[in-house]
């Protein structure tokens, strides 16, 4: 068995394809002296008998030590420039009750960016002057709710939320911090649908409004102006991006402070994490010291004070401490005949119906691809289908079987309903098998649907040896709950 012509070029075959990279896996993901996948002290085939398949599994241990190491190094990295630094733990990423205690307990702030996410926070006990409250589209309620429980900062995402906040404000009698989410223009190298600050795009309002902005907020006495926000997007690997947002946000800034108090500045989150061997992920102490000789330097050539920084990650923190658990169903092998080998790197030709091939050179190459379906799919991870997202995966067993080229599909009835696209599986794969995928922390469970009606699987968190439920799964009783046609059960079969 060796490399397949179907594989992308990224894919390497692998030397052993039950291998568990650090920095792809959690914390403590490891293999059991009898091979199998373990987590937080807890086998795949436990959590499996004690909670079914699909399960999310996060690894708390390792969600908590990845919020303090992002808080100490921001701390320390803008101490060192004689500053602040506050931590949001973007909630969209991944947000139960407990995710939340755990980030107020790490003393991490939460930013919340839907009345849902607030409500979430708030039950999970985070005090409201530790929240920012974000999004492109609030509600009047939205916003009267926020006021009203005392969140800490409104980052106002356009002209016409400064008159909305300030009225709700005015109105409850209290003066609201605010920030304004500006749009940078700078083109994160991300998938298009994960960038948030190219011009072409809804959110935040442009570079060049943001003094009118500003001095609207100011002219109002139930707002206080906190400073300038800029998110350029998420999962990015190139910093030049954070530098230069940082850099264009920096000139606003100056400008603001010759002309009032300009307290904090807030420079958004979206660092990229491992989802593959191909990724390279920074550490966030390199991204704190990048970011505040940049603001150390901006400040200094300005003649300005510098300001408190905060940040918001979201996936960095939870993404890579949590894992899918699947219980693999169908396999197909489906063979294709290629035109052309692929020695290029380019990846193979396929061949077409009424294609020509020239009549003396070897005619066709066949390869073929294993389809091994699992028990959920596009309606636990909606990644792959959103934005052509790559995983790893594993059995939970190991085994020296040669690895055969997979891809993992789900069982939902699109075709694009794809779980890890191509992945080196052992060749002995069969039904029944337990499948882990890696890295799926952030962005799985919060996007999470009931496509086909499929109940969304449970969140169990693991560490030292035990399991709970942090969010139980849904039943077919749940998504029969809030259909009004339900027939009552007359007998046997209903
Ligand atoms: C305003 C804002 N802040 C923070 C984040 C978190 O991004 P990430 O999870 O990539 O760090 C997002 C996500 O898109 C966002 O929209």
């Amino acid at each position: 068995m060796s490399e397949n012509p179907l594989a992308p070029p990224r894919l390497r075959f692998p030397t052993d394809a039950s291998a568990l990279t650090a920095r792809i896996w959690p914390a403590s993901a490891t293999r059991t002296d009898d091979g199998e996948l373990a987590v937080g002290g807890i086998t795949a085939s436990d959590l499996a008998r004690q909670f079914g398949t699909p399960l999310y599994v996060v690894d708390e241990r390792d969600v908590q030590a990845r919020a303090v190491r992002v808080r100490t190094a921001f701390s320390d990295a803008f101490r060192r420039i004689g500053t602040r630094a506050h931590v949001y733990y973007a909630g969209k990423a991944f947000l139960t009750t407990q995710v939340a205690a755990w980030m107020a307990a790490a003393d991490l702030r939460v930013d919340v960016c839907t009345g849902g996410e607030l409500a979430v926070a708030l039950a999970g006990g985070v005090d409201p002057g530790m929240l920012g409250f974000h999004g492109n589209d609030k509600s009047d309620a939205e916003i009267a709710r926020a006021v009203e429980v005392g969140v800490g900062t409104i980052v106002l995402d356009s002209h016409e939320e400064v008159q909305r906040v300030a009225r709700a404000a005015a109105e409850a009698g209290v003066v609201q911090r605010v920030r304004i989410r500006i749009n940078s223009g700078v083109h994160a190298s991300t998938h298009e649908y994960l960038a948030t600050a190219r011009e072409d795009q809804k959110f935040g309002i442009p570079l060049t409004e943001a003094e009118e902005a500003a001095a609207a907020v100011r002219a109002e006495p139930s707002l206080a102006f906190v400073g300038l926000h800029s998110h350029i997007g998420s999962q990015i690997f190139d910093e030049s991006g954070f530098r230069e947002a940082a850099r264009r946000l920096m000139d606003v800034h100056a400008a603001l402070v010759a002309t009032g108090p300009v307290p904090e500045l807030n420079l958004g989150g979206g660092w990229g994490i491992d989802y593959t061997e191909a990724d390279s992920a920074f550490a966030p102490e390199d991204v704190a010291e990048a970011l505040a000789a940049i603001v150390a330097e901006a400040c200094a050539e300005r003649g300005i004070p510098v300001p408190e920084i905060a940040v918001e990650p979201g996936r960095y923190i939870v993404g890579p401490a949590g894992i899918t658990l699947y219980s693999i169903g169908t396999i197909k092998p489906v063979t294709l005949e290629l035109d052309v080998p692929a020695s290029d790197g380019a990846g193979p030709v396929l061949a077409t119906e009424g294609d020509a091939l020239p009549a003396d050179e070897p005619t066709s190459h066949a390869a073929t691809r294993t389809y091994v379906s699992v028990d959920g799919g596009m309606s636990d991870n909606a990644r792959p289908a959103l934005y052509g997202a790559d995983y790893t995966a594993r059995l939970a067993r190991s085994s020296d079987a040669p690895a055969v080229l997979s891809r993992v599909v789900g069982k939902h009835c699109e075709s694009g309903d794809v779980v890890v696209q191509d992945e080196y599986l052992p060749g002995d794969v069969h039904r029944g098998d337990l499948l882990a995928v890696a890295a799926t922390g952030a962005y799985c469970w919060s996007l999470a649907s009931n496509y086909n009606h499929v109940g969304r699987p449970p969140v169990v968190a693991v560490a030292d040896g035990t399991a709970r439920i942090l969010v139980r799964g849904e039943s077919i009783d749940d998504l029969l709950a809030r259909d009004t046609g339900v027939v009552p059960a007359t007998g046997p079969g209903r």
